[in-house]
């Protein structure tokens, strides 16, 4: 070998080690939740709530939590434009579950200021299936998406 072949050869392995240690720091490195996951763990302890007031019959406070179920959060603007670009043509079949848990939830409080308990549990269930159904159309998917590395 003369000189410059192991200078070549030098250079080379110092490249492989450095993209190693790039791709172990890449694994190691915790990746952070959305602002999405704030937003739904809150609305998972909404409705949790809800589920309390149903089981008392205070209806005034399933009117008080309702509103904010129906109105959650949202990410912030450059979150959802990450969402948007990853579900692509199924963006409105996403959105559709979260307009069904708005009308559900607003069903919901309007039953609750009525004081209409089967109307509550009723619309309680349809909110609770919008959920779900999101959940089983989108949650695995988006999970590995946002925070698998490939
Ligand atoms: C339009 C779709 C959609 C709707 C509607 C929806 N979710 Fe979610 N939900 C998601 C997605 C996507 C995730 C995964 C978010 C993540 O892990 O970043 C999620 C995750 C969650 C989680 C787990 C959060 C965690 O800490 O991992 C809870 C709890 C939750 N949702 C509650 C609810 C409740 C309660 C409702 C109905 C009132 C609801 N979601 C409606 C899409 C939806």
């Amino acid at each position: 070998m003369n000189k410059s072949q192991s200078l070549s050869v030098f250079v080379m392995a110092i490249i492989s080690l450095t993209s190693a240690a790039t791709l172990y720091a890449e694994t190691e490195e915790t990746i952070e939740p959305l602002v999405l996951q704030g937003v739904m763990q809150q609305l998972g302890r909404d409705m949790q709530a809800v589920t309390g007031a149903i089981a008392t019959e205070d209806w005034s406070t399933v009117a008080e939590l309702s509103p904010q179920i129906a109105r959650h959060a949202q990410p912030p603007m450059m979150e959802k434009l990450r969402i948007l670009s990853w579900l692509g043509s199924d963006a409105g079949k996403f959105r559709e579950f979260d307009g069904e848990v708005h009308d559900a939830a607003t069903a919901m409080e309007e039953a609750a200021m009525r004081g209409e308990g089967q109307a509550v549990v009723k619309a309680f269930s349809e909110v609770q299936l919008s959920c779900l159904g999101c959940h089983q159309n989108f949650r695995e998917p988006f999970t590995k998406h946002f925070y698998e590395r490939r």
